[in-house]
């Protein structure tokens, strides 16, 4: 939540950081800002979009070598100019831009009032920044003691950049919690809250530690304490991603250029893990784990949306075929409700970004009693694949999007992966089978291109079902969790009010919604339990539902009951809903563009929800 970018060295900043803000505009776009240093500390924000900040800043002098900018995803206080970030200090001699939440911001700020500061934003940040005023001030040490002093005192989770007229040539940053990376140029610094906006400069990067302080000195080496003054050695390390992977690359949102990408994104999770040839299944990052995955009582999977529904195919999954007891948690309510876990349990966490508060919490709660923690995660070198034990990436590339799509059908292939090299080691699938499934696996991301190309399909229905105003999901098996997660893309993006449920349970109350207004879509693949879904979908006829089914290529049966039917390609039964997540990724794409919603930042979302 929120987007950090700040900038040192000898060319103009204002360019470097507006352009860092763009990259960083997923992570949250209530309202922008950005201070300068030239001589003058010179303080621009609005609220809303980075483009209404371009707007404002027009006419404007944006001279500086030096500076910080910030994209809001509002925590504290409501998303107007005067809460947008950066902040200054009482005296205007210091700016910070802040992403987290300081919990004990009240009680600071009363204690700061008392000394006399007054505030104008409504946010906790504005009193950090008066707090470490308050201690280089009366304390009479040096910014960077101040900054460590005040997080000292802080309870809660930062990444902070601050500027100071008075050091026109250092930036400090510090993290808890909260991402910050440092990228290391010829004679310049770009720091970040992700690589996104630093990879055009350079492809070495320090990713800061928790509760570690970065001095960052025009022409300097780098310089980091931890905020107990312990000295840390920077470890420098190379991005992987490159820049055409984060640009629109000709498609209209990156949400629609994400969907594409899917054949490519599923291959690159298996490339190295797969050879079907040969029966070879393996994941080198977790390799070592092995023998603890053979003897664990049960495996827990925690994650929080969309990488939640891929944990439950993980499930169906796991106990399907390398039969392990598996349970799915929502890492939000995992952390707070006291479970029952030891060093028998292996915690798997999924999370594209690897950021996600509820998740890394989750993490470690169950590392403080023993567990061993596995990831699976999208982004390299993020916060949740350095806190566990071991973890495969998935390598799907940067998902800009906040619509979860790519990020979801490479974590599904990783758990494949990951059910099947376990179910190898137990013994329990027959080695017929075995290959056969290495086969199919192989060949789903041509399979995948066939689902993409529907013949405007898709399009067809959106246009159909656009002004509706509920949508019901229904699925069974190994399809429940893509009901759910075909529910989430139209709600989130569309804001159509959308349930995904299993189809059976529709009997239970979801029934009483049936009307000939209510567009219901039924995952029906010709493999599992289709006599049953088949059922569920006469009972929604029968109430005048409108039918619109995803069907195994050449269904008779479906078709004849369907008001519309999407294709796709027949394989396996735990391999549908990699295929079946498709359609539904893009049905919701096009009803929300043809609801002209912006697909790429849908309204209060963002895409790293780095915030409880
Ligand atoms: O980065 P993570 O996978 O941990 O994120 C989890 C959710 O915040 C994320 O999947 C969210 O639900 C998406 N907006 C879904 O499209």
């Amino acid at each position: 939540m929120c987007g950090i970018v700040a900038y040192i060295g000898p060319r103009e900043a204002y360019p470097i950081l507006i352009k860092g803000l763009q990259r960083l505009e997923y992570r949250g776009y209530d309202s922008a800002g950005i201070a300068l240093l030239n001589g003058e500390l010179n303080l621009f924000k609005t609220k809303g979009k980075v483009v209404e900040l371009v707007d404002y800043l027009k006419d404007k002098d944006l001279k500086g070598n030096i500076g910080i900018a910030h994209t809001r995803w509002a925590t504290h206080g409501e998303p107007n100019q005067t809460n947008a970030h950066p902040h200054f200090s009482q005296s205007g001699k210091l700016a910070i831009i802040h992403n987290g939440i300081i919990e004990n911001y009240g009680a600071l700020k009363k204690e700061l009032t008392k000394r006399g500061y007054t505030f104008t934003s409504d946010t906790d940040t504005e009193v950090l920044v008066n707090l470490i005023e308050d201690i280089c001030q009366n304390e009479k040490v040096s910014l960077e003691e101040a900054v460590r002093m005040s997080l000292n005192q802080v309870i809660g989770a930062y990444a902070i950049v601050i500027l100071s007229q008075e050091n026109p040539d250092m930036l400090i940053a510090a993290r808890k919690g909260s991402p910050l990376v440092i990228g290391i140029g010829k004679d310049d610094y770009f720091i970040a809250s992700d690589a996104t906006p630093i990879i055009e400069y350079t492809k070495n990067v320090v990713y800061l530690e928790d509760e570690e302080v970065a001095i960052i000195k025009r022409g300097e080496e780098l310089q980091i304490r931890n905020i107990k003054n312990r000295k840390k050695t920077p470890y420098i390390q190379e991005l992987e991603w490159n820049l055409n992977e984060l640009e629109k690359g000709g498609y209209d949102h990156f949400m629609l250029k994400e969907i594409y990408e899917q054949p490519r994104s599923i291959k690159d999770s298996m490339r190295g893990r797969l050879n079907a040839r040969k029966g070879i299944v393996s994941l080198g990052g977790v390799s070592e784990y092995e023998e603890k995955l053979l003897k664990a009582r049960r495996i827990i999977m925690i994650a929080c949306g969309t990488s939640w529904h891929a944990s439950l195919v993980g499930e169906y999954l796991f106990e399907d075929i390398a039969r392990i007891p598996v349970e799915v948690e929502y890492a939000s309510e995992f952390r707070y409700r006291n479970p029952i876990i030891d060093e028998n349990d292996i915690i798997i966490a999924i999370s594209q970004s690897g950021e996600t508060a509820d998740t890394l919490a989750a993490i470690k709660m169950a590392k403080s009693k023993g567990a061993t923690i596995l990831g699976i995660c999208n982004v390299v070198g993020s916060s949740i694949p350095r806190l566990t034990d071991a973890g495969s990436y998935t390598h799907a590339g940067p998902e800009i999007g906040v619509a979860s799509t790519k990020a979801f059908t490479a974590q599904v292939t990783i758990l494949t992966l990951m059910a099947l090299r376990l179910a190898q080691l137990k013994g329990t699938l027959p080695k017929s089978r075995f290959m056969q499934l290495l086969h199919e696996l192989e060949h789903l991301p041509a399979k995948v291109e066939q689902v993409l190309d529907d013949k405007g399909i898709t399009e067809q229905i959106a246009k159909e079902f656009k002004n509706t105003t509920n949508f019901l999901y229904l699925g069974r098996g190994y399809n429940f969790p893509v009901a759910l997660e075909g529910a989430l893309k139209l709600k989130e993006i569309s804001y159509i009010h959308a349930e995904g449920y299993p189809a059976a349970e529709m009997k239970h109350g979801p029934i009483a919604l049936i009307d000939e207004n209510m567009p219901v879509v039924f995952i029906a693949p010709s493999k599992g339990i289709y006599e049953k879904v088949v059922s569920n979908i006469q009972e929604v006829k029968a109430r005048n539902g409108k039918i619109i089914a995803i069907v195994t290529k050449g269904d008779t049966t479906v078709k004849k009951m369907a008001d519309y039917i999407i294709e796709i390609p027949e394989t396996e039964e735990m391999l549908v809903p990699i295929l079946a997540t498709i359609p539904l990724q893009k049905l919701a794409y096009y009803i929300a563009i043809m609801r002209g919603c912006n697909v790429d930042q849908p309204r209060n979302l963002a895409k790293s929800v780095t915030v409880e």
